[in-house]
């Protein structure tokens, strides 16, 4: 189980949990078909994104696996939401978790989902105990694989054609990290 105290702080960030308040920030990435081109929902309409809204604002803890910890990605010196990092517990005999992140492209380039993605390393390693945490891009997401591998995690699979997303077949890329590469290159 895992109930993390919050805010976590980083050198540039805040990561808290997502509140009421952030519809408009939420959405302003959430409507938008470049973020949505290799994730399995959205582009979102209002009504969609309110629903994700909600599920967020409720995703604060792991109590048990199946569980997902979304937090809200703020740049702490002028108080913008850039995007949103998650974790997710996937197994408790195995311990292994999930990582995942999403940001505005208003604020790409500038190691902010690095930054924050970290953190979900540290509390799945640190806080619950995990013994190896993926990541999984659909193949031809550099950036979220070029994060990935610049975090250390290494490039475990390339499944081919392996899911049928958004009318068309999608290759599927998986990275990961053991509990022993964490205690290495822990940032
Ligand atoms: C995946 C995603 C979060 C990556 O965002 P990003 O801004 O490229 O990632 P980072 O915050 O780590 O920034 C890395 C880039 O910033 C640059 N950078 C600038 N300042 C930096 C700093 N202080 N520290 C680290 N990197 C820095 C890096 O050189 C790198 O550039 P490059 O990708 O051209 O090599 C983003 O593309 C996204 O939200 N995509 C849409 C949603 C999505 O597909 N999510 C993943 C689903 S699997």
């Amino acid at each position: 189980m895992l109930r993390p105290e919050y805010p976590i702080e980083t050198a540039r960030l805040t990561l808290r949990p997502f509140a009421e308040t952030d519809f408009d920030a939420l959405h302003a990435y959430q409507k938008l078909p470049e973020v949505a081109r290799y994730l399995y929902e959205g582009p979102r309409e209002p009504a969609e994104t309110a629903e994700a809204l909600e599920r967020r604002i409720a995703r604060t803890s792991l109590e048990k696996a199946g569980d997902v910890l979304v937090l809200a990605v703020v740049l702490r010196e002028t108080g913008e939401l850039l995007g949103e990092v998650n974790l997710c517990w996937l197994s408790e005999s195995n311990r292994q978790g999930e990582f995942g992140f999403v940001f505005n492209p208003a604020f790409h380039g500038n190691g902010y989902a690095g930054e924050a993605a970290v953190e979900m390393l540290r509390l799945g390693f640190d806080g619950l105990g995990l013994h190896r945490i993926i990541g999984r891009c659909e193949a031809r997401n550099t950036a979220s694989a070029r994060l990935m591998a610049r975090l250390g995690l290494r490039r475990e699979a390339h499944f081919v054609q392996n899911e049928f997303v958004k009318g068309e077949w999608n290759d599927e890329v998986v990275f990961a990290m053991l509990a022993t590469e964490w205690a290495d290159a822990r940032p």
